[in-house]
């Protein structure tokens, strides 16, 4: 039988199960997709923790996941019409990325509209194809929301998650200078991406500090991929609400008027194929710390909420 995670009511990681499912059939304006991989994302923890139950409830028993990567198996009758999308549907056999709406990735199938997936392209590995779509539309919309410009500074917190090192590298393709706030650990490598380094803790006026000491002319744009503080740190910089990008605290962009574009204002096939070509071309990369099997879903989860290696966590399906 084809597996899927669920779980059935909110709580820890050991509400999830692996349950035996029927293959799903396509909608019209569907394809099935056999997984490959498929992605975790942090926003997936207190989802399925009940915490953000009064803005995104859960309907049990619940799947979970977004992000997949995998082979097409099934075309539904309209499917090869489907609007909203210059991407075409792929065929049966074809190897795509894609997304869906309907915490369904983590599973041996999905079905998901035609205009949920694009090719993969070959050169993009199957793990980072499959943990692709969230963060990387998280950080395209980041960027596009703050509107940077060459020669610019933007300042972008939690630079070394999978969001924000992203975000870094789209900020570089477009000749901005970055300051990447991140653990100590991570600098060498963000240096390496192009951008400044910016070490976090002793406190948000360190942080401050240390970003006024990197930009003596000031920071033109912040990306805060972090929340705790940040979108407070960048007004206190000076950063116009306009040009400031939060995903990760809703109450400080409401407060002070800025932006907070996530995943859902990048939604679509088009951006992720944009995505996987620069990654095929190697204008940028896309880091993987752990893969485990579907079956290990609750030590996946345990290690995305703790201290974790930079990369995404991954489940492989076979
Ligand atoms: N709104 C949306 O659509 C949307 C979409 C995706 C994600 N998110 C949210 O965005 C956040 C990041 O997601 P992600 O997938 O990038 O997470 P991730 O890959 O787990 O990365 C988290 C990063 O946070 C950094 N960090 C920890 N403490 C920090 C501090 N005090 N200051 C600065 N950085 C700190 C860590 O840096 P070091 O490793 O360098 O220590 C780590 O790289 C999460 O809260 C997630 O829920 C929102």
């Amino acid at each position: 039988m084809p597996r899927a995670v669920r779980y059935d009511r909110y709580g820890t990681v050991d509400v999830l199960y692996i349950a035996d499912v029927a293959t799903p059939a396509p909608a019209a304006d569907e394809v099935v997709v056999e997984v490959v991989v498929a992605g975790l994302n942090p926003g997936e923890i207190p989802v399925r923790e009940g915490l953000m139950h009064d803005v995104w409830p859960a309907s049990f028993p619940s799947g979970q996941g977004s992000d997949f990567a995998g082979r097409v198996v099934a075309v539904g009758s309209a499917a090869g019409s489907a609007a909203g999308s210059a991407v075409s549907t792929p065929p049966i056999g074809a190897e795509v990325i894609g997304f869906t709406d309907r915490r369904a990735a983590q599973a041996d199938y999905v079905a998901v509209p035609a205009n949920q997936v694009t090719p993969k392209p070959a050169a993009v590995d199957w793990d980072v194809a499959g943990s692709l779509f969230v963060a990387g539309t998280t950080a395209y919309a980041a960027v596009r929301a703050v509107g940077a410009e060459p020669g610019e500074t933007v300042a972008v917190s939690a630079a070394a998650g999978g969001v924000g090192s992203l975000a870094v590298q789209l900020l570089r393709r477009r000749g901005v200078r970055v300051l990447a706030v991140a653990g100590e650990a991570n600098h060498d490598w963000l240096a390496s991406l192009g951008a400044v380094p910016v070490a976090y803790g002793e406190g948000a006026e360190r942080v401050e500090e240390r970003l006024r000491a990197a930009a003596p002319e000031g920071v033109d744009a912040f990306i805060d991929a972090h929340g705790d503080g940040y979108v407070e740190l960048a007004m206190r910089l000076g950063v116009a609400p306009v040009r400031i990008n939060t995903i990760a605290d809703f109450p400080a962009a409401r407060k002070f008027g800025t932006k907070s574009d996530g995943s859902a204002a990048a939604a679509s096939a088009d951006v992720l194929a944009e995505l996987a070509a620069l990654l095929a071309e190697g204008e940028i990369t896309a880091a993987v710390s752990a893969t485990y099997p579907i079956e290990r879903v609750r030590e996946a989860y345990t290690a995305l909420a703790g201290p974790h290696s930079r990369g995404k966590i991954v489940l492989r399906m076979r």
